[in-house]
């Protein structure tokens, strides 16, 4: 199965202050996950294109884009464009998936597309050939700090099987609700890209956390 992806989300760091917290996780995370949220798609705002472009350029970490934003299909390939090295939107926001994911692809960025708790997973299937990563939500978008999910497994389940059989590459993650109680579970489902926000951030030594999380995930027998 693919190799493990700890991925920090910065939407519960003390965004006044990015560098610093960046720097407490850059030698131990793999991606920094960076939630973009529009008050559209989600009630909340957390930054406009600008504003992601230069936490993108000033981040040591490849930057993992979570688009939590309506018409992502213009712009989702933009981020790619000022280096987000992933670049993921919703299919419910999305009218052209396809070739969205194709355009992020073209960057040479890894492609992502995710699904909110309601929407049925076998809609991400028809996406095999386009997409590099596949996000299940283990939460309701929009929020930092909510509980996880674990009605979301069967969907990990079902795609890890599908994803088996076509013998894919494509990773899977979680996002929502990680934490050292969880992960676990998630991993034994199939997911290896792991998004945690507070579990991370409001840990006394996040590096540490992320050390722990990657433990956590890599002690599933599989
Ligand atoms: C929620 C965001 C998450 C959030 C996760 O809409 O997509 O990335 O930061 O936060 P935790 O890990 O606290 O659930
Ligand atoms: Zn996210």
């Amino acid at each position: 199965m693919s190799s493990i992806q700890i991925c920090p989300s910065i939407l519960n760091a003390d965004r006044a202050n990015l560098p610093h917290e960046i720097s407490r996780i850059a030698s131990d995370a793999d991606w920094l996950h960076l939630d973009v949220m529009d008050a559209k798609f989600v009630p909340a705002f957390t930054f406009d294109f600008n504003e992601c472009a230069k936490i993108i350029a000033a981040s040591t970490l490849m930057v993992d884009a979570h688009l939590m934003i309506s018409n992502p299909d213009d712009v989702a390939p933009e981020y790619a464009a000022v280096g987000a090295k992933s670049v993921t939107f919703h299919l419910e926001a999305s009218t052209t998936p396809s070739q969205t994911l194709k355009a992020i692809r073209k960057t040479g960025s890894r492609s992502g597309i995710a699904i909110k708790p309601d929407t049925p997973v076998v809609e991400l299937f028809e996406f095999m050939d386009y997409a590099d990563m596949f996000l299940i939500m283990t939460v309701e978008p929009g929020a930092g700090g909510q509980s996880f999910m674990r009605d979301m497994m069967p969907k990990v389940r079902v795609l890890r099987d599908l994803i088996s059989q076509n013998k894919g590459q494509q990773w899977i993650q979680v996002d929502g609700g990680i934490t050292l109680d969880t992960i676990l579970e998630a991993r034994l489902a199939g997911a290896n890209a792991f998004v945690a926000g507070s579990a991370v951030f409001r840990a006394d030594d996040p590096g540490h956390m992320v050390q722990a999380l990657r433990e956590r995930a890599m002690s599933a027998q599989l």
